[in-house]
C-alpha cells in the first residue's frame, strides 16, 4: 500500500481522537494526537509557572522542549504527562498557548516530520487546511454541543474528575470560540474534506464510515 495521510479535523468532543486512534490500529499506521502537543507545551508551561500572556519564555519553552509521542503516551522533557495533559487546568489553558504563532510554527514542523517516511492519521483543527493541505484524505468531524459535552464529560469521569456538565458546555464553548476565532490558523472545515456529523453515530460507525472511504480510494 503506498504511504498516505489522512487529516481529521473538527472541534474538540467531536470523536476524532478515538475515531484517529482505532482506524490508524486498523489501517496499520502512526496515529498522532496533534492536540496533545499543545497540551504538553501548556503543561509545561503551567509547571514552570510562565505567565500565560509572556508569549516570548513560551516560544523559548518551544524550541527547547523535547516533546516524544509514544504509542498512547506523551513525554515532554524525559516527564511522561499522558495522564496530566487531560487536567481540566492544561484544557482551560490550551486554547491560549495555542494562539501563539511561533509555537504553532514549531509543533506544525514536528508534525510534518511525522509523515516524511511512512502513512500516518492526524487529528486537530488544522490538519487539513494547513499541516498537510495535500493529505490524501480530509474529514471534518462535527456533533451538537450538548453530546460533545456529555462525552468530554464521560472522558474526566475516566480520568477520574467529576465535572459538572453545564460547566463542560461552557468552556467548550469558550474554547471553540478561541479556536475558531484565532488569527492564526482558524478552526476551518477545509472546502474538499468530507464532513462526518457524529451527533448520532456510535465509535464503530465514525470508524467504519472512515475506512470504508480510505479503502476503496486506496484500492483504486
Ligand atoms: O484536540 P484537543 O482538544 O486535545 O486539543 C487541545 C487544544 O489544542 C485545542 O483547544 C486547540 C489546540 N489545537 C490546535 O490549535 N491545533 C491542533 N492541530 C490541535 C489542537
Amino acid at each position: 500500500m503506498r504511504n498516505f495521510v489522512v487529516a481529521i479535523d473538527g472541534p474538540s468532543g467531536t470523536g476524532k481522537s478515538t475515531t484517529a486512534r482505532i482506524l490508524a490500529d486498523k489501517l496499520k499506521v502512526l496515529y498522532i494526537d496533534s492536540g496533545a502537543m499543545y497540551r504538553a507545551i501548556t503543561y509545561l508551561v503551567l509547571k514552570k509557572k510562565i505567565n500565560p500572556t509572556d508569549s516570548s519564555k513560551i516560544i523559548e519553552l518551544t524550541k527547547s522542549a523535547d516533546l516524544k509521542l509514544e504509542g498512547e503516551n506523551v513525554y515532554i522533557n524525559g516527564e511522561d504527562v499522558t495522564k496530566q495533559i487531560r487536567s481540566l487546568e492544561v484544557t482551560n489553558r490550551v486554547s491560549a498557548i495555542s494562539k501563539i504563532r511561533e509555537v504553532r510554527e514549531i509543533l506544525v514542523s514536528k508534525q510534518r516530520e511525522f509523515a516524511n517516511s511512512q502513512s500516518v492519521i492526524m487529528d486537530g483543527r488544522d490538519i487539513g487546511t494547513v499541516v498537510f493541505p495535500n493529505a490524501d484524505f480530509k474529514f471534518y468531524f462535527t456533533c451538537d454541543i450538548k453530546t460533545r459535552a456529555a462525552r468530554r464529560q464521560q472522558d474526566f469521569r475516566d480520568h477520574g474528575l467529576k465535572i459538572p456538565l453545564d460547566k463542560i458546555k461552557l468552556e467548550l464553548k469558550k474554547r471553540d470560540d478561541i479556536d475558531a476565532n484565532r488569527k492564526e490558523s482558524p478552526l476551518r472545515k477545509a472546502k474538499e474534506s468530507i464532513e462526518v456529523d457524529t451527533t448520532n453515530m456510535i465509535i464503530e460507525e465514525q470508524v467504519d464510515c472512515l475506512y470504508k472511504k480510505i479503502i476503496s480510494q486506496l484500492d483504486n
